[in-house]
């Protein structure tokens, strides 16, 4: 293998404070497991080789600390950061423990609410920059309803995009250099969560006053928690600039949120994803330079052990996936399975230079002279083998 499987900070992997530092509370039992503090959790990941540390400002510093016991803590943060070279990309607000919180932050129906929301990001914005992050992921899990008629929808959006408008303008004021990005997911905790989607996001953000600030952190699981496909919505993501951030995670099918490690759902998915960001980019290179986020939670069945050897494995499967991507894209029958599938050929304009409908029109082989009949029965893509062979690789088999 060409590829280091020894994951080094120049692979870009970074982990949530909450990830490791679940300590396996579900809604129908306690912990099994003690809470990690924050400086040993930062020794542990870089002693694995991760580049990263995100956190919620209420993993830090428990909600309602007071001003010296927050302080506290971002001194012994600073100073684990010193010791061991580790970095703080990306910093994110919890605006869904607290029973303040209950029908949301930036879209309570309580508008009290809804200014002491913004309130705790501006300030959490202020700790991002002195930390040096340039991502700030907005995730609204609580903002959304169970109830149809007791949410406003369009009031609750209008809401939203008051709250993003201001914070951006406050960014721009104090000159962070700082991006949002919004984190799309279905449902969980709410019923049904606004902004569900990369899609629903990726329109939402075209009508912010500074939409080029605003971008997505889309994560694996909640694409598939609505049955869709997640290289597919990463595609669309990247072709509209608004790749700013992602959270990798595994997740078998329409249910929960499993947060499970990398790769250990939808495994062909993954391979599909890794190929897309690692070789997907002009002239096959890389199509995203961001943080390789791991947002998964280690099962409650694991101890301590089991908590570390669970995020080393995030790292693994995704450097054993780009190295399998990368002898997929050398493979000389790979290359001519996608030239007779005709993949290349999508990237030619349907159009000639300059053509119009009147020279479309004009042109007899496309449509008088064109056998359309012949497709039944003939002219078949080759699709299924071009995947048998991405599976092959995916096994090792090649
Ligand atoms: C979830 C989300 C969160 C967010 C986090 C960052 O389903 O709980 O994925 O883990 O990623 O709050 O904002
Ligand atoms: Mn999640
Ligand atoms: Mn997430």
């Amino acid at each position: 293998m060409s590829t280091s499987l020894t994951p080094t900070p120049a692979d870009r992997f970074t982990f949530g404070l909450w990830t490791v530092g679940y300590s396996g509370t579900d809604p129908f039992g306690g912990p099994t497991r003690p809470s990690l503090d924050v400086v040993h959790v930062v020794e542990k990941l870089a002693e694995l080789g991760a580049m990263g540390l995100t956190f919620h400002d209420d993993d830090l510093f428990a909600f309602g600390s007071s001003n010296a016991q927050r302080q506290t803590q971002i001194d012994r943060l600073k100073a684990a950061l010193a010791d061991t070279g580790l970095r703080v990309p990306m910093v994110t607000t919890n605006l869904f423990s607290a029973p303040v919180f209950k029908d949301g932050g930036f879209t309570s129906n309580d508008r009290a609410v809804r200014r002491f929301a913004l309130r705790k990001v501006l300030r959490n914005l202020d700790l991002a920059a002195e930390l040096g992050a340039t991502t700030f992921v907005m995730w609204g899990g609580r903002e959304g309803a169970e109830y149809d008629a007791a949410k406003d929808i369009r009031q609750a959006l209008a809401r939203y995009k008051e709250a993003v408008d201001l914070l951006s303008q406050y960014v721009l004021d104090k000159g962070y250099g700082i991006r949002f990005a919004i984190e799309p997911k279905p449902n969980e905790p709410r019923g049904d969560i606004l902004l569900p989607t990369v899609g629903h996001a990726l329109a939402f953000i075209s009508s912010l006053e500074h939409p080029e600030m605003v971008g997505l952190n889309p994560e694996v699981g909640h694409e598939q928690m609505a049955g869709l496909n997640f290289q597919a919505g990463i595609a669309q993501a990247l072709y509209h600039g608004k790749l700013f951030h992602i959270d990798l995670n595994g997740q078998r099918g329409i249910k929960y949120d499993q947060d499970l490690v990398f790769g250990h759902g939808d495994l062909h998915n993954a391979f599909a994803l890794v190929d897309l960001l690692e070789n997907g980019g002009a002239g096959g290179g890389a199509a995203y330079d961001g943080p390789l986020h791991f947002d998964y939670k280690p099962s409650r069945t694991e101890d301590e052990d089991g908590v570390w050897a669970s995020a080393a494995a995030n790292m693994r499967t995704y450097l054993l996936l780009k190295e399998r991507a990368r002898a997929f894209r050398a493979d000389p029958e790979v290359q001519e399975a996608l030239a007779a599938a005709r993949v290349p050929e999508l990237a030619q304009p349907t159009l000639g230079d300059g053509e119009g409908y009147e020279g479309l029109l004009a042109d007899r082989g496309a449509y008088e002279d064109f056998d359309a009949g012949a497709y039944l029965g003939g002219h078949g893509f080759g699709f299924v083998r071009l995947q048998q062979l991405a599976t092959e690789h995916l096994l090792g088999a090649r």
